[in-house]
Protein backbone atom coordinates (compact mmCIF):
# COMPACT_ATOMS: atom_id res chain seq x y z
CA UNK A 1 0.00 0.00 0.00
CA UNK A 2 1.73 3.56 -1.29
CA UNK A 3 1.58 6.40 1.30
CA UNK A 4 1.36 9.90 -0.69
CA UNK A 5 1.97 12.83 1.37
CA UNK A 6 0.81 16.08 0.47
CA UNK A 7 3.33 18.41 1.82
CA UNK A 8 4.15 22.43 1.82
CA UNK A 9 4.69 24.70 4.71
CA UNK A 10 3.02 27.21 2.73
CA UNK A 11 -0.25 28.18 3.53
CA UNK A 12 -2.62 27.96 0.49
CA UNK A 13 -0.45 26.46 -1.75
CA UNK A 14 -3.05 24.06 -3.18
CA UNK A 15 -2.70 21.05 -0.91
CA UNK A 16 -5.74 20.20 -0.15
CA UNK A 17 -6.71 20.43 -3.67
CA UNK A 18 -4.47 18.39 -5.03
CA UNK A 19 -4.76 15.37 -2.58
CA UNK A 20 -8.87 15.62 -3.22
CA UNK A 21 -7.88 15.76 -7.37
CA UNK A 22 -5.59 12.64 -6.77
CA UNK A 23 -7.51 10.70 -4.69
CA UNK A 24 -10.93 11.21 -6.43
CA UNK A 25 -9.06 10.71 -9.83
CA UNK A 26 -7.58 7.68 -8.59
CA UNK A 27 -10.84 6.25 -6.90
CA UNK A 28 -12.31 7.35 -10.08
CA UNK A 29 -9.78 4.78 -12.11
CA UNK A 30 -10.56 1.72 -9.44
CA UNK A 31 -8.45 2.02 -7.19
CA UNK A 32 -9.58 2.20 -2.46
CA UNK A 33 -8.38 5.14 -1.16
CA UNK A 34 -7.98 6.34 2.25
CA UNK A 35 -7.50 10.21 2.65
CA UNK A 36 -6.12 10.93 6.21
CA UNK A 37 -7.12 14.91 7.16
CA UNK A 38 -4.27 15.83 9.31
CA UNK A 39 -5.19 19.78 9.09
CA UNK A 40 -7.17 21.13 12.33
CA UNK A 41 -8.67 23.19 9.69
CA UNK A 42 -10.23 20.44 7.84
CA UNK A 43 -10.34 21.08 4.61
CA UNK A 44 -10.71 17.73 3.69
CA UNK A 45 -13.54 16.70 6.04
CA UNK A 46 -15.32 19.74 4.92
CA UNK A 47 -15.28 18.70 1.38
CA UNK A 48 -16.19 15.16 2.40
CA UNK A 49 -19.51 16.48 4.56
CA UNK A 50 -20.61 18.59 1.17
CA UNK A 51 -20.94 16.00 -1.21
CA UNK A 52 -21.08 12.38 -2.17
CA UNK A 53 -17.74 10.45 -1.91
CA UNK A 54 -16.47 8.37 -5.05
CA UNK A 55 -17.73 4.76 -3.77
CA UNK A 56 -13.84 3.35 -3.12
CA UNK A 57 -12.79 5.89 -1.17
CA UNK A 58 -12.68 7.00 2.76
CA UNK A 59 -11.96 9.97 4.78
CA UNK A 60 -10.39 9.22 8.17
CA UNK A 61 -10.45 12.70 10.60
CA UNK A 62 -8.50 13.73 13.73
CA UNK A 63 -5.47 12.54 12.75
CA UNK A 64 -2.60 13.93 14.95
CA UNK A 65 0.84 13.13 15.47
CA UNK A 66 0.02 10.25 18.46
CA UNK A 67 -1.83 8.26 15.87
CA UNK A 68 -1.24 9.06 12.04
CA UNK A 69 1.77 6.12 12.16
CA UNK A 70 -0.63 4.05 13.85
CA UNK A 71 -2.88 4.66 11.27
CA UNK A 72 -0.69 4.81 7.97
CA UNK A 73 0.15 1.18 9.60
CA UNK A 74 -3.31 -0.07 10.04
CA UNK A 75 -4.34 0.62 6.12
CA UNK A 76 -1.11 -1.21 5.03
CA UNK A 77 -1.67 -4.26 2.70
CA UNK A 78 -4.87 -3.52 2.08
CA UNK A 79 -4.16 -2.69 -1.65
CA UNK A 80 -5.23 0.88 -0.95
CA UNK A 81 -3.60 4.01 -1.53
CA UNK A 82 -3.20 6.51 1.39
CA UNK A 83 -3.28 9.92 0.91
CA UNK A 84 -2.39 12.61 3.61
CA UNK A 85 -3.46 16.46 4.01
CA UNK A 86 -1.54 18.47 6.35
CA UNK A 87 -1.62 21.71 7.86
CA UNK A 88 0.83 24.69 5.83
CA UNK A 89 3.30 24.57 8.85
CA UNK A 90 6.30 22.56 9.60
CA UNK A 91 5.10 20.04 12.78
CA UNK A 92 6.24 17.19 14.34
CA UNK A 93 2.89 15.55 12.37
CA UNK A 94 4.68 16.86 9.18
CA UNK A 95 7.40 15.03 9.71
CA UNK A 96 5.97 12.17 10.96
CA UNK A 97 3.38 11.57 7.86
CA UNK A 98 6.58 12.15 5.59
CA UNK A 99 8.49 9.14 7.57
CA UNK A 100 5.59 6.78 6.33
CA UNK A 101 5.74 8.46 2.81
CA UNK A 102 6.34 6.65 -0.33
CA UNK A 103 5.94 9.47 -2.29
CA UNK A 104 5.76 13.21 -0.91
CA UNK A 105 4.31 15.77 -3.20
CA UNK A 106 4.57 19.29 -2.76
CA UNK A 107 2.36 21.48 -4.43
CA UNK A 108 3.47 24.82 -5.37
CA UNK A 109 2.27 28.05 -7.47
CA UNK A 110 5.20 28.93 -9.60
CA UNK A 111 6.32 32.19 -7.98
CA UNK A 112 9.19 33.11 -6.03
CA UNK A 113 7.93 33.35 -2.70
CA UNK A 114 5.52 29.89 -3.60
CA UNK A 115 9.14 28.47 -4.61
CA UNK A 116 11.17 29.25 -1.87
CA UNK A 117 8.85 28.28 1.45
CA UNK A 118 7.71 25.55 -0.92
CA UNK A 119 11.41 24.49 -0.90
CA UNK A 120 11.33 24.13 2.80
CA UNK A 121 9.16 20.90 2.57
CA UNK A 122 12.28 19.38 0.17
CA UNK A 123 14.66 20.30 2.86
CA UNK A 124 12.04 18.69 5.45
CA UNK A 125 11.96 15.40 3.58
CA UNK A 126 16.00 15.87 3.79
CA UNK A 127 16.08 15.74 7.05
CA UNK A 128 13.59 12.62 7.51
CA UNK A 129 15.78 10.59 4.70
CA UNK A 130 18.81 11.64 7.24
CA UNK A 131 17.15 10.86 10.73
CA UNK A 132 15.71 7.18 8.99
CA UNK A 133 18.59 6.45 6.50
CA UNK A 134 16.45 5.68 3.93
CA UNK A 135 15.36 7.78 0.98
CA UNK A 136 11.96 9.01 0.19
CA UNK A 137 10.49 10.03 -3.06
CA UNK A 138 9.94 13.48 -3.89
CA UNK A 139 8.40 15.75 -6.61
CA UNK A 140 7.02 19.00 -6.99
CA UNK A 141 3.91 19.90 -8.76
CA UNK A 142 3.04 23.37 -10.14
CA UNK A 143 -0.93 24.62 -9.28
CA UNK A 144 -3.12 27.06 -10.10
CA UNK A 145 -0.63 26.86 -13.37
CA UNK A 146 -2.15 30.27 -15.91
CA UNK A 147 -2.50 29.01 -19.43
CA UNK A 148 0.33 30.99 -20.57
CA UNK A 149 3.15 30.17 -18.90
CA UNK A 150 5.28 33.38 -17.38
CA UNK A 151 9.03 34.29 -17.38
CA UNK A 152 9.04 33.40 -13.95
CA UNK A 153 7.43 30.05 -14.21
CA UNK A 154 9.86 28.79 -16.72
CA UNK A 155 13.26 29.98 -14.50
CA UNK A 156 11.16 28.43 -11.32
CA UNK A 157 10.68 24.75 -13.49
CA UNK A 158 14.48 25.45 -15.03
CA UNK A 159 15.78 25.93 -11.39
CA UNK A 160 14.53 23.06 -9.96
CA UNK A 161 14.83 20.51 -12.73
CA UNK A 162 18.71 22.07 -12.46
CA UNK A 163 18.13 21.30 -8.85
CA UNK A 164 17.40 17.46 -9.80
CA UNK A 165 14.03 17.62 -8.46
CA UNK A 166 11.39 15.48 -9.72
CA UNK A 167 8.22 18.33 -11.69
CA UNK A 168 4.94 16.60 -12.53
CA UNK A 169 3.96 16.77 -15.42
CA UNK A 170 0.94 17.98 -16.21
CA UNK A 171 0.91 20.66 -13.45
CA UNK A 172 -2.53 21.20 -11.99
CA UNK A 173 -3.68 23.95 -13.40
CA UNK A 174 -5.92 26.98 -12.45
CA UNK A 175 -9.09 25.84 -13.10
CA UNK A 176 -12.69 26.96 -12.29
CA UNK A 177 -14.03 23.25 -11.60
CA UNK A 178 -10.69 22.61 -9.14
CA UNK A 179 -11.67 25.67 -6.70
CA UNK A 180 -15.41 24.02 -6.42
CA UNK A 181 -14.53 21.17 -5.31
CA UNK A 182 -15.21 22.81 -1.69
CA UNK A 183 -18.29 24.37 -2.64
CA UNK A 184 -20.11 21.01 -4.13
CA UNK A 185 -17.96 18.59 -2.83
CA UNK A 186 -17.70 14.87 -4.54
CA UNK A 187 -15.46 14.93 -7.25
CA UNK A 188 -14.85 16.40 -10.96
CA UNK A 189 -17.14 13.49 -12.46
CA UNK A 190 -20.78 14.43 -10.66
CA UNK A 191 -20.12 18.09 -10.11
CA UNK A 192 -22.50 20.79 -11.65
CA UNK A 193 -20.48 22.14 -14.67
CA UNK A 194 -18.11 24.74 -14.03
CA UNK A 195 -15.79 25.74 -16.54
CA UNK A 196 -14.62 23.28 -18.90
CA UNK A 197 -15.22 20.10 -17.27
CA UNK A 198 -13.36 18.11 -20.00
CA UNK A 199 -10.34 19.70 -19.75
CA UNK A 200 -10.15 20.01 -16.09
CA UNK A 201 -11.00 16.46 -16.18
CA UNK A 202 -8.21 15.63 -18.31
CA UNK A 203 -5.84 17.60 -16.38
CA UNK A 204 -6.52 15.75 -13.03
CA UNK A 205 -6.68 12.47 -14.65
CA UNK A 206 -3.47 12.87 -16.34
CA UNK A 207 -1.80 14.08 -13.25
CA UNK A 208 -3.07 11.42 -11.34
CA UNK A 209 -1.62 8.85 -13.94
CA UNK A 210 1.77 10.72 -13.46
CA UNK A 211 1.45 10.16 -9.54
CA UNK A 212 0.48 6.76 -9.87
CA UNK A 213 3.34 5.63 -12.25
CA UNK A 214 5.53 6.93 -9.80
CA UNK A 215 3.87 5.10 -7.22
CA UNK A 216 4.32 1.56 -9.34
CA UNK A 217 7.57 2.07 -10.81
CA UNK A 218 11.26 1.36 -9.42
CA UNK A 219 12.95 5.04 -8.86
N1 LIG B 1 -5.62 24.41 -9.44
C1 LIG B 1 -6.46 25.27 -8.85
N2 LIG B 1 -7.35 26.00 -9.58
C2 LIG B 1 -8.17 26.90 -8.99
N3 LIG B 1 -8.20 27.14 -7.67
C3 LIG B 1 -7.36 26.45 -6.88
C4 LIG B 1 -6.45 25.48 -7.41
N4 LIG B 1 -5.73 24.97 -6.40
C5 LIG B 1 -6.17 25.57 -5.28
N5 LIG B 1 -7.14 26.46 -5.55
C6 LIG B 1 -7.83 27.33 -4.57
O1 LIG B 1 -6.83 28.00 -3.80
C7 LIG B 1 -7.19 28.03 -2.42
C8 LIG B 1 -6.12 27.31 -1.59
O2 LIG B 1 -6.10 25.95 -2.00
P1 LIG B 1 -5.97 24.76 -0.94
O3 LIG B 1 -6.94 24.92 0.17
O4 LIG B 1 -6.00 23.50 -1.73
O5 LIG B 1 -4.49 25.05 -0.41
P2 LIG B 1 -3.78 24.43 0.88
O6 LIG B 1 -2.33 24.39 0.57
O7 LIG B 1 -4.44 23.16 1.24
O8 LIG B 1 -4.08 25.54 1.99
P3 LIG B 1 -3.79 25.40 3.58
O9 LIG B 1 -2.34 25.66 3.74
O10 LIG B 1 -4.66 26.47 4.16
O11 LIG B 1 -4.20 24.01 3.97
C9 LIG B 1 -8.56 27.39 -2.33
O12 LIG B 1 -9.53 28.40 -2.38
C10 LIG B 1 -8.64 26.52 -3.57
O13 LIG B 1 -9.98 26.34 -4.03
MG1 LIG C 1 -5.20 22.51 3.07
Amino acid sequence: MPTVVVASPKGGAGKSTTAILLGTELAHAGIDVTMLDCDPNKSLTLWASRGTLPGRMEVLSDITESNIVKTIKAKDGDGQVVIVDLEGIASRLVSRAISQADLVITPMRATTLDATIGSRAIDLVAEEEEALDRTIRHAVVFTMTKAILSKQHKGIAASLREQGIDLIDPPLMERAAFSALFAFGGDLHDMPPQGNMDRARENAGAFAQQVFKRLTEEE
